[in-house]
């Protein structure tokens, strides 16, 4: 089956420096695709660059097997980018602003209006749906910036870090209009710098540091390169007294708790898994840009 995405040592530079070092990654048709790094590792670069709006300097990027660069304008028939704020009209109401795009996308009137109340419910903005945008909050605004994202259902969605400014509430609530775009066919591409949203959401995962590609896998495929499961003995305070590594089978695991029960230590046993946290701080040899990503981190954000 051909890829929805195919890109090839592309490369990019702003003056001098260089943003996009040789980026290479292959998205399959109908997955959910991360770009998971953190700020400035040039993941909202990749994204202009496969939506046309930024031309590399080398390398190459197909979309459903049309290439972006010498075929613009076929490529913006069969994607759709958030982000599109630039379409967010302050004057027009939440309702207007949907029926108007959904139009200009060629649907009849009646089929606007019922599109626009489908997705003014489905981003909880009915209740402001009659009100001037102007008014809105920068949490509604974001919401109805990605309602008008999803009027038409693209081919392939690029969706540049979706759930930033977000309520926990609403980010579910995308995650799952997201999942159910995917099951029903569109390829989705999204950035991240949140390990948990990666990891809750997509198929595969791309770890982009300093405009590379360090690793490409299912979360779990991610996990497993750095090692197994860990079984943590803690005491009554939550503090941890011992900690043995394990392969995660079944008689290793039972080699762990008989060198714990050994040691004589009292407390309470967990499995503690890797996570993605672990991946990336593995991975790009936790720089100072990266290892701000504590796991302690990603929690606060998604709790
Ligand atoms: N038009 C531009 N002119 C000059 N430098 C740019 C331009 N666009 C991006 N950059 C630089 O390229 C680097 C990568 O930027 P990019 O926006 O792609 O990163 P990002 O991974 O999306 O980061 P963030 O998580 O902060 O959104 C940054 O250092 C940025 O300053
Ligand atoms: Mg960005």
């Amino acid at each position: 089956m051909q890829s929805a995405i195919v890109v090839e040592g592309l490369r990019k530079t702003f003056g001098r420096q260089v943003v996009l070092d040789g980026l290479d990654l292959e998205v399959r048709r109908g997955e959910v695709f991360a770009l998971l790094g953190p700020n400035g590792a040039g993941k909202t670069t990749t994204i202009n660059v496969l939506t046309t709006l930024v031309s590399p300097d080398a390398g190459s990027a197909t979309i459903c097997g049309i290439d972006v660069a010498s075929e613009p304008d076929e490529i913006k028939q069969r994607i759709s980018l958030t982000g599109q704020a630039a379409a967010v009209d302050d004057v027009l109401t939440g309702t207007e602003n949907l029926v108007m795009l959904a139009r200009l996308s060629g649907l009849s009137s009646r089929a606007a209006r019922e599109k626009a109340a489908e997705l003014l419910a489905r981003f909880d903005l009915t209740d402001a749906a009659a009100k001037r945008v102007g008014t809105y909050s920068g949490g509604m605004r974001r919401r109805l910036d990605l309602a008008l994202s999803f009027v038409v259902t693209p081919e392939v969605l690029f969706l540049d870090e979706p759930t930033t400014g977000l309520d926990t509430r609403s980010r579910r609530e995308l995650w799952d209009v997201i999942r159910s775009l995917a099951d029903a066919g569109t390829t989705v591409f999204l950035t991240t710098q949140y390990l948990e949203e990666a990891d809750q959401l997509a198929d595969r995962i791309a770890v982009l540091d300093d405009g590379r590609v360090v690793a490409t896998g299912s979360a779990a495929q991610l996990k497993a390169r750095i090692g197994g499961d860990t079984v943590e003995l803690h005491d009554a305070h939550g503090e941890l007294l011992r900690e043995v590594p394990t392969d995660g089978t079944v008689s290793g695991l039972r080699r762990a708790l008989d060198v714990l029960d050994e040691s004589g230590a009292e407390g309470t046993v967990t499995l503690r898994r890797p996570s993605l946290d672990d991946v990336f701080l593995t991975l790009t040899g936790g720089t100072a840009a990266s290892s701000r990503f504590t796991a302690a981190d990603s929690e606060k954000e998604l709790a």
